[in-house]
């Protein structure tokens, strides 16, 4: 079946991945849009089917311009400030992106003359914030402690209520701790795993380099290698069920950053010179999940901690 895919996001680590499995359908065209902001073109591969269009998600002018050009079968929005932190030091400046990008996009899909068979969310699982009952299920409360975690989850409010109010056909997926190939270590907001792998690579290359741990290091997260990211994704534009519905995806694994700097020191066999600084403001010290709700639609994790690294350090 012939399908136009939009990868809102789809130059960014998480979006190209994605792009890549749906690329794979031949008969599918996928189309990226993405400001480039943290994203790169390198990151898309070059295929007849992949179509790039730069643009913001939060200019209604660029967005109207997207569906203009394009009418689409599945919308997959990624697109976002992904740093929990950067939200807390700039929470205007990510709001607008975060929020008034879904709201934009929300807009464009309703008016779309073809029905969009399915519109996935990217949201969080920051939406949970620090109430202490874990593992989080997707009937957790919802209590997020930053605008990060406020507007992935005002964004999935929205979503649904376009599903109710105007018959959108919407999926959410909150995703936990993604890792793996592509994710850029560039900025100190950078996802954690992606900042300790470069420090693994600079100490040794022989550079001076030091891992900075924000709190005591005994923070937990459910890190997920990102291929199951994309698997749970795909599953949720496909399946029936999922309309309306609210997932978790992540490993169903847990563990403190200090185990996971003690698993790269196996793999890699060196020590990691660390320090410590002042916890995060807004950071969440427990956090992972119960999947057995995306299980029920064939989700399988593949990937343990140490199969996710390895597959991580290979293809760097
Ligand atoms: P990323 O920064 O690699 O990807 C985000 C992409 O969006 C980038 O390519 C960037 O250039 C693009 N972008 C940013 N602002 C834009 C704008 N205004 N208009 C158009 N494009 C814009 O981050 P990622 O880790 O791949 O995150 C992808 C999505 O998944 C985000 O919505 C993020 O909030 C969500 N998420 C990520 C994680 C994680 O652990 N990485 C966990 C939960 C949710
Ligand atoms: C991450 C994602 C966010 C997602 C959320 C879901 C990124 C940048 N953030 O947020 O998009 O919604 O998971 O759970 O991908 N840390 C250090 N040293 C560092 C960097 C981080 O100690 O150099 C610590 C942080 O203080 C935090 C933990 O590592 O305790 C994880 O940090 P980070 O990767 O930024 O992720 P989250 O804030 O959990």
């Amino acid at each position: 079946m012939k399908n136009t895919i939009l990868v809102t996001g789809g130059a960014g680590f998480i979006g190209s991945h994605l792009v890549e499995a749906l690329a794979k359908e031949e008969s599918s065209t996928i189309i990226v849009f993405d400001n480039l902001s943290t994203g790169c073109l390198e990151n898309i591969p070059s295929q007849e089917n992949i179509l790039f269009m730069k643009g913001n998600v939060d200019s209604e002018v660029d967005v109207a311009h997207l569906f203009r050009s394009f009418s689409f079968d599945y919308i997959y929005h990624l697109a976002a400030v992904a740093s929990v932190s950067e939200s807390v030091q700039q929470p205007l400046a990510t709001h607008r992106v975060n929020m008034d990008g879904t709201i934009y996009l929300l807009e464009f899909a309703r008016a779309q003359e073809k029905k969009v068979r399915k519109f996935v969310f990217a949201s969080s699982a920051a939406v949970y914030g620090v109430e202490p009952t874990l593992p989080k299920t997707e009937n957790s409360l919802i209590d997020p402690i930053t605008p990060y975690g406020i507007d992935k989850y005002a964004s999935e409010k929205y979503v649904t209520s376009y599903s109710n109010l105007y018959g959108l056909n919407v999926a959410v997926a909150r995703f936990f701790n993604v890792y793996g190939p592509r994710q850029n270590p560039a900025s100190p907001y950078s996802g954690v795993l992606s900042i300790l792998t470069e420090v693994t690579q600079q100490v040794n290359r022989g550079e001076a380099a030091v891992f900075q741990i924000f709190g005591d290091g005994e923070q937990v997260r459910d890190f997920v290698f990102v291929e199951d990211i994309v698997q749970g994704l795909i599953l949720l534009g496909r399946k029936v069920e999922s309309q309306a519905n609210t997932y978790n995806i992540a490993s169903g694994e847990k563990h403190s950053l200090r185990d996971i700097i003690a698993t790269y020191e196996t793999l890699l066999d060196m020590m990691v010179p660390v320090a410590y600084n002042e916890k995060r403001p807004g950071d969440i010290k427990y956090s992972y999940a119960s999947i057995e709700k995306i299980k029920k639609l064939g989700y399988q994790p593949k990937f343990s901690i140490s199969q996710g690294l390895e597959k991580y350090m290979e293809n760097i």
